[in-house]
């Protein structure tokens, strides 16, 4: 992994121009906007979490979402800049957010992701996210959602 390069940490208020700007370089459609990273670092349900390079960077963020009352956490999403990928930086965020789903409970892990991003569903994948259904036309541009869900017993 990319290891004592980045770290990852929570978000906060002084990261949301760079969240902005790495969800507009990354994502087409269905992107956050500021006011939902704000709402997000500032919820008690929801975990984000950025990846920062020694120059403290933003390299990546991942945001997971908790709901009360359920033991099933929801990755709403993952994203790291281009020129970080490749380099372990998506499963360090992943696992990060799992170990912090843990620590709050939680037995499962569901996803959605588009049908045609082969990048992430390889991600998910390889960290033992299996397909268990689909949403069809779940995405702004009608484009279909698998449905992924990872079981975090031991
Ligand atoms: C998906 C994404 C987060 C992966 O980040 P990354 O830092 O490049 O991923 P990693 O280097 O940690 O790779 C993790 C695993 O996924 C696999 N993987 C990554 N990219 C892949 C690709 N394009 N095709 C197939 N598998 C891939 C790797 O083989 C790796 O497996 P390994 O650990 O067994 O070697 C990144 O490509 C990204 O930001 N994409 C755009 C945003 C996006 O689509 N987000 C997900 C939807 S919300």
């Amino acid at each position: 992994m990319a290891g004592d390069a980045m770290r990852l940490r929570p978000a906060r208020a002084a990261d949301l121009a760079a969240l902005v700007a790495l969800e507009q370089a990354v994502f087409s459609g269905d992107r956050m906007a500021a006011r939902q990273f704000r709402h997000h670092m500032d919820s008690p349900s929801g975990e984000l979490v950025v990846a920062v390079g020694r120059d403290r960077a933003l390299l990546g963020y991942a945001l997971l979402l908790r709901r009360r009352g359920s033991r099933v956490g929801r990755i709403y999403s993952i994203a790291v800049t281009a020129q970080a990928r490749g380099s372990g930086l998506g499963r360090g965020l992943l696992e990060h957010l799992e170990s912090l789903a843990r620590a709050h409970g939680l037995t499962e892990i569901r996803l959605e992701v588009r049908k045609d991003n082969a990048g992430a569903i390889g991600l998910y994948q390889r960290a033992g996210y299996e397909i268990f259904g689909e949403r069809a036309a779940y995405y702004e541009d009608g484009m279909d959602a698998w449905r992924m869900r990872k079981g975090l017993g031991d």
